[in-house]
């Protein structure tokens, strides 16, 4: 029985730092979406701006699905708008509507920093 419980405990650590892992890995992609994003669009680039704005939708959306698995809904919320700011960025400027593409990026930026002020890593597992 006690064997049973230590092992469960080593599996929930070791799958929660593989999930704290590759979440930073993904984090270091989205800044670097992210800065390029920003250079895309001050270059009135709709082409290049739609898919990274596209990549950090997909991300967001990800991220929603992980923190809903999580039970954490406020950061679920953030995550969701995070992506829906994304969308509106790709649509505005595949649409060549670059102060529509720079109003939802500021969205997107706010979001990034909503959910990292909630510093959701630091909650106790829910489950
Ligand atoms: C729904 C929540 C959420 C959203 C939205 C979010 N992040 Fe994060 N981010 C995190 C968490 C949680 C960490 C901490 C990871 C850790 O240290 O375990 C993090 C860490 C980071 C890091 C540090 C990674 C490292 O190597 O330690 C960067 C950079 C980052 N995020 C960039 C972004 C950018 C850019 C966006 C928006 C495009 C974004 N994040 C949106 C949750 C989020």
């Amino acid at each position: 029985m006690r064997c049973k419980l230590l092992t469960g405990f080593v599996f929930a650590v070791l799958a929660s730092a593989g999930t704290a892992e590759h979440r930073k890995q993904s984090m270091d992609a989205a800044q670097e979406w992210k800065e390029e994003l920003w250079e895309a669009l001050s270059a009135r680039d709709a082409k290049k701006s739609a898919k990274l704005a596209g990549k950090l939708a997909a991300l967001g959306k990800a991220e929603e699905a992980e923190w809903k698995k999580a039970g954490q809904e406020d950061v679920r919320a953030l995550a969701a708008q995070n992506s829906a700011a994304a969308r509106e960025v790709l649509l505005s400027a595949r649409a060549g509507r670059f102060e529509q593409a720079l109003q939802a990026f500021g969205r997107l930026e706010a979001t990034c920093r909503g959910c990292h002020d909630l510093h959701p890593e630091k909650r106790p597992p829910v489950r």
